[in-house]
């Protein structure tokens, strides 16, 4: 059985949560294969709403198990905190698993993360503060520490000598780190084992990106982007699966775009119509709180996406935050000196923006659950995205609830 992806082909926050959460119940496994809780996942069912950081989108449906592959980084703390506000919701946390393979991210790395962020100044890259740069720079320098240190006991060890290393400046975390290991050592497993076993046995498997493309640590915007990569191509590495073995992938964008933190943004609206579509989509970081920045739709960008990310569909999501706009933008093209530019030009300071108008609607989208309800305006909007990714759409979202999705 291959398995299918799902990718954030922006800058974080698509929906992939939601996204998903509507797919999950179809599949024996959902799992996450980089990133660590900078990811914020939003998933609403009935008058539930969580806002998951670590643990895979498909816990709420009661199907999947959910993995933590080894291409991520996990604070322990974070993941006893998400497991017991599951168990506290009747969530069955014995299906969370995560592979041996994955780092842990100490709160030596948190602190690193504020201490690079405060010495980069004018140039702060607005990360999360939560670590995932330093323990990402651990892991490629070899001094990082996975689950099979902390089952094996040997982490203390080089604990102390990272430590050590960082000049003194960082409290003893041994001691604290033992007192958690019995909540976090029952979740883990040989990762590989684990994870081709069940595909042989003929599992279904899922896969569920964090960040976004233009995040990706190779492909994004650099150095604006995680320390990780959040393309397609990045669920290989962080599972230890073959590109042979994945099968379709869906990116997920939204009918606009966002980003939270610092880097360059080129549809980004500093005027009343950004504010309305932050306000509209109540776009603030679900980990930081942060405003996002809010823009038109980047064509361009979706269309670099589509490619790194080799997408065979696409999912477009809060087409219902557009309602009420009387024309709404999409950035076709990009221009340096008079010339087009590819999207390897985002940053460029020249830079000029070719933008098309659509027609907005007014109608509230958020009950409609076929292409025929929308009014004509929204449709033609889509076919328009639809040309502009170069792949199918096969679902478009209305509102945030699992249910809210027009299945085209
Ligand atoms: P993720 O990180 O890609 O999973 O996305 P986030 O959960 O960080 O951000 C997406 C936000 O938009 C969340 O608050 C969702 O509840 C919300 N959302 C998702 N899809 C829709 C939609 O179609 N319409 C509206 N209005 N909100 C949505
Ligand atoms: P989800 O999975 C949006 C951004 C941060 C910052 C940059 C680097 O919810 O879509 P980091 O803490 O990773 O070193 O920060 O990346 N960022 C995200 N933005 N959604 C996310 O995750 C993000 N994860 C990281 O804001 O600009
Ligand atoms: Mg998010």
């Amino acid at each position: 059985m291959k398995a299918d992806v799902v990718v954030g082909i922006q800058w974080g926050d698509e929906g992939k949560g939601r996204v998903v959460d509507a797919l999950a119940g179809r599949y024996d496994i959902v799992a996450r294969f980089g990133g660590g809780d900078n990811a914020g996942h939003t998933i609403v069912v009935g008058d539930q709403k969580l806002a998951l950081r670590i643990v895979p989108s498909g816990v709420l449906q009661t199907r999947p198990e959910l993995f933590i592959g080894g291409g991520t980084v996990v604070s322990l703390e974070g993941f006893i905190k998400e497991i017991e506000m599951l168990a506290g919701i009747g969530v069955d946390v014995r299906r969370i698993k995560v592979s041996d393979r994955a780092h842990v991210v100490f709160p030596y790395h948190g602190a690193l993360d504020l201490i690079n962020e405060a010495a980069r100044g004018g140039a702060a890259l607005g990360t999360t503060g939560r670590g995932i740069g330093p323990a990402y720079t651990d892991k490629t320098a070899r001094s990082g520490i996975t689950f099979a240190d902390l089952h094996d006991g040997s982490f203390a060890e080089k604990l102390r000598v990272n430590i050590t290393a960082h000049g003194g400046r960082l409290t003893d975390q041994v001691e604290a780190t033992s007192k958690l290991l019995p909540r976090v050592l029952p979740h883990v497993v040989d990762g590989v084992e684990y994870l081709h076993g069940a595909l042989e046995g003929g599992k279904r498997l899922l896969i569920e990106g964090a960040q976004g493309s233009l995040l990706d640590i190779g492909y994004g915007t650099y150095p604006y982007v995680t320390s990780s990569h959040t393309i397609a191509g990045g669920a290989c590495i962080g599972l230890g699966i073959g590109p042979t073995q994945i099968g379709t992938v869906a990116g997920v964008a939204k009918a606009y775009c966002t980003r939270v933190g610092a880097g360059p943004f080129p549809s980004e609206l500093h005027d009343d119509v950004g504010t309305r579509l932050r306000e509209r989509g109540a776009e603030f970081g679900t980990v930081t709180g942060r405003p996002r920045r809010c823009g038109w739709f980047d064509a361009v960008a979706a269309r670099y996406a589509a490619r790194i990310n080799g997408l065979t569909s696409a999912v477009i999501t809060k087409l219902d935050v557009l309602s009420g706009f009387e024309r709404i933008g999409v950035v076709t093209g990009y221009r340096v000196d008079g010339a087009p530019a590819a999207f390897g030009a985002v940053g460029e300071a020249l830079l000029d923006l070719e933008v098309r108008w659509f027609e907005g609607w007014d109608a509230d989208l958020s009950g409609c659950r076929k292409m025929a309800q929308l009014p004509r305006a929204a449709a033609a909007y889509v076919a328009y995205l639809e040309e502009a990714l170069g792949v199918p759409i096969d679902a478009v979202s209305v509102g945030p609830e699992r249910e809210a999705l027009v299945v085209v």
